[in-house]
């Protein structure tokens, strides 16, 4: 991270605009990859207290999650804006432009994971999300430097 810090004293601090930036896209992924290793880890104990349990909580996850996505979107696009002028090499938008790829395949695996109604189908799709937020949220911390 570049831009947005302060100097305290010998402490190098973020500035409130990064906090507020980089914090709400945090926070976006703790809920959208956190939420799906939490609902995975849940599943298999629901199912035995009742079948339609699981499904009923991914729908309510997926009232949280869905705007989870969005805020990880509007504030991924207002980090690229703020840092993208600081790395003139073009390996960092090689990076972004990966990043980008990785996070529609993530948005595209929970569409259809939610979508589907054979178990193959909502297993193959599951796991394309859950791989592919993880490494979403790997590159940006590749990003971040
Ligand atoms: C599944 C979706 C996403 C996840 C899980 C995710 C996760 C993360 C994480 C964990 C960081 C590191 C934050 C830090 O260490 O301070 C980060 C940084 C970053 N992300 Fe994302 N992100 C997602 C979507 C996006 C999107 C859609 C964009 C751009 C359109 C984006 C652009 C960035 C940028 C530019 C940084 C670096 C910010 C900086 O250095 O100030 N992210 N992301």
């Amino acid at each position: 991270m570049f831009t947005g810090v302060m100097l305290l004293g010998t402490v190098r601090l973020a500035s409130g605009l990064t906090v507020l930036r980089l914090g709400l896209h945090v926070l976006g992924a703790a809920v959208w990859v956190g939420g799906q290793i939490v609902l995975l880890g849940m599943v298999p104990g629901a199912r035995k207290l009742h079948p339609d349990l699981p499904k009923t909580l991914a729908v309510r996850f997926a009232r949280l999650s869905w705007p989870a996505f969005a805020l990880l979107v509007a504030t991924g696009i207002w980090s690229a804006i703020v840092e993208e002028q600081h790395h003139p090499t073009g390996a960092w938008q090689v990076m972004l432009g990966v990043k980008v790829g990785v996070v529609a395949i993530a948005g595209i695996g929970a569409w259809r994971h939610s979508a589907s109604t054979s178990r193959a189908g909502i297993a193959l799709w599951g796991a394309t999300a859950a791989i592919a937020s993880l490494a979403a949220l790997a590159l940006g911390v590749f990003l971040a430097g």
